[in-house]
């Protein structure tokens, strides 16, 4: 006989009470707990314990080289591994309008061949599909569309149909009719996530699940399924800017620590090869506060421009914005300056922005931060084909960073002529540049050797 029972479900990572709370324990969110009706079957304890499956010595199993498909982007078949695995479970997760369901259309595009993509939208009808489709220049017979929530029926079409790829766009617009709560509720994604994982992985057919998060990550979904599925994509960027990038968060079959550029134009997304290249390409010609830093991105670096204002502070306590990299770190940096090379900036309003959208969470830019400051409020430019690296510690010594040859292999290859790097990088250093190459210990040197 079946019992009902009511428990609550935090929304945001998934964690459950048998009463309601304010705060979850879980994740220390406020006012995220829902009530959700579960059905509890009596039996299903029982008809577990019956079954049998002993184990087997793991090598007597044969370890296969996984499938992989290519996905027609060369960024993206990086962040993955080196394409799409047969038969793995991939969500794709982002803010809504940042390019998902564009990017993933352009893939079924590409991935047809022998087999059929079923695409399952709950969100848009076909006719907006068909006109995205249009737009992006796809004519393809084989990807089918399927406009349904109801996840018995598309389970069904998938069975019958059996494609090579599934697309659910969105995971938040499915739901079950085992569950009685709302579609895009905890237990509702949790439940479908299962349903098509069953499917799918017993037939080795590829499934993309698009999945919403809101900046304060709102909307149940995402978060608690990336324990479910074999590799976890975000695409990142800002909305009014046109880059995106897509970073891998999680992958059962590759690194986690690639990222992948991409550009929204009005033919859909267009990958970046050389994000260097489009990044430091509308650069001024030397004016103050600009400053070219190296940031490596997975096993890629990227030559990035920084920029950062300083101005007379017109309230009492000035003002520190930052654009691209953490506030904390800013003010920090900041506080070194003022300490540790007598900067005053104390009367200062300091904005700070890094080009492009992009954020940088690498500590290697510390010293291009400190750069562009002080060329900012020195009203100095920086050389222009300088690239500035290093981390800074609070005594205002630069620090050792990782990756140094692959940075300077970059600089070099787009023509850069000096570079300001940690003294004990430079020490360890076995390949020859044609870079002018000079080491620094601490932030007096690196400005004086800058010139500023
Ligand atoms: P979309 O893929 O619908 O986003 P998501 O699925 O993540 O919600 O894309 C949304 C935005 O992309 C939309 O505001 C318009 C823009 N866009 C372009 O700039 N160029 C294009 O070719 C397409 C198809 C969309
Ligand atoms: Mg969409």
């Amino acid at each position: 006989m079946a019992k009902n029972k009511t428990i609550f479900v935090c929304n945001e990572c998934g964690y459950e009470s048998s009463k309601w709370l304010g705060k979850c324990p879980a994740c220390n969110n406020w006012n995220t707990f829902f009530e959700q009706k579960i059905i509890e079957t009596k039996g299903s304890l029982k008809a577990q314990s019956n079954k049998v499956n002993s184990p087997k010595p793991l090598n007597s199993y044969e370890g296969k080289e996984c499938i992989r498909m290519t996905t027609g982007f060369e960024e993206l078949d990086r962040v993955l591994g080196g394409g799409l695995v047969k038969g793995s479970l991939v969500l794709l997760g982002g803010e809504p309008g940042i390019g998902k369901s564009t990017l993933i259309l352009q893939i079924c595009d590409k991935v047809v061949g022998e087999g059929k993509v079923l695409y399952v939208s709950g969100e848009e009808s076909a006719e907006q599909i068909k006109i995205r489709a249009d737009r992006l220049g796809i004519n393809n017979d084989d990807i089918l569309f399927l406009g349904e929530t109801d996840i018995d029926v598309i389970n069904q079409s998938i069975i019958n149909l059996n494609p090579k790829l599934v697309i659910i766009d969105s995971i938040q617009t499915m739901y079950s009719e085992e569950i009685s709560s709302a579609a895009g509720s905890v237990s509702q994604v949790r439940e479908i996530t299962t349903q098509i994982m069953r499917v799918c992985k017993s037939r080795a057919i590829t499934t993309i699940i698009i999945g919403h998060v809101t900046k304060d990550g709102n909307i149940a979904g995402p978060r608690v399924l990336e324990h479910m599925v074999d590799t976890v994509l975000y695409l990142e960027g800002e909305r009014y800017v046109s880059y995106r990038i897509l970073r891998g968060v999680k992958n059962r079959f590759g690194s986690t620590n690639e990222i992948g550029m991409f550009e929204m134009i009005d033919k859909g997304m267009s990958e970046i090869l050389n994000p260097s290249d489009i990044l430091i390409s509308e650069r001024e010609d030397n004016p103050s506060g600009s400053c070219i830093v190296s940031a490596m991105e997975g096993t890629r670096p990227m030559l990035i421009e920084l920029q950062a204002l300083t101005s007379q502070s017109v309230f009492g306590i000035p003002k520190r914005t930052a654009n691209g990299i953490d506030y904390n770190r800013l003010a920090l940096l900041i506080a070194v300056l003022e300490k540790k090379a007598g900067l005053m900036l104390g009367g200062q309003d300091v904005y700070l922005n890094v080009v492009g959208g992009i954020r940088l969470n690498e500590p290697s830019v510390d010293l291009g931060i400190i750069a562009a400051a002080t060329s900012s409020f020195k009203n100095v430019p920086i050389p222009k084909d300088t690239v500035i690296m290093g981390e800074v510690g609070l005594t205002g010594e630069v620090r050792r960073i990782n990756l140094m040859e692959k940075r300077l292999k970059e600089a070099e290859k787009l023509g850069f002529k000096t570079c300001i790097i940690p003294e004990s990088n430079k020490k360890v250093l076995k390949e020859k540049y044609k870079l002018d190459i000079i080491g620094v210990k601490n932030i007096g040197e690196a400005m004086k050797k800058i010139g500023l």
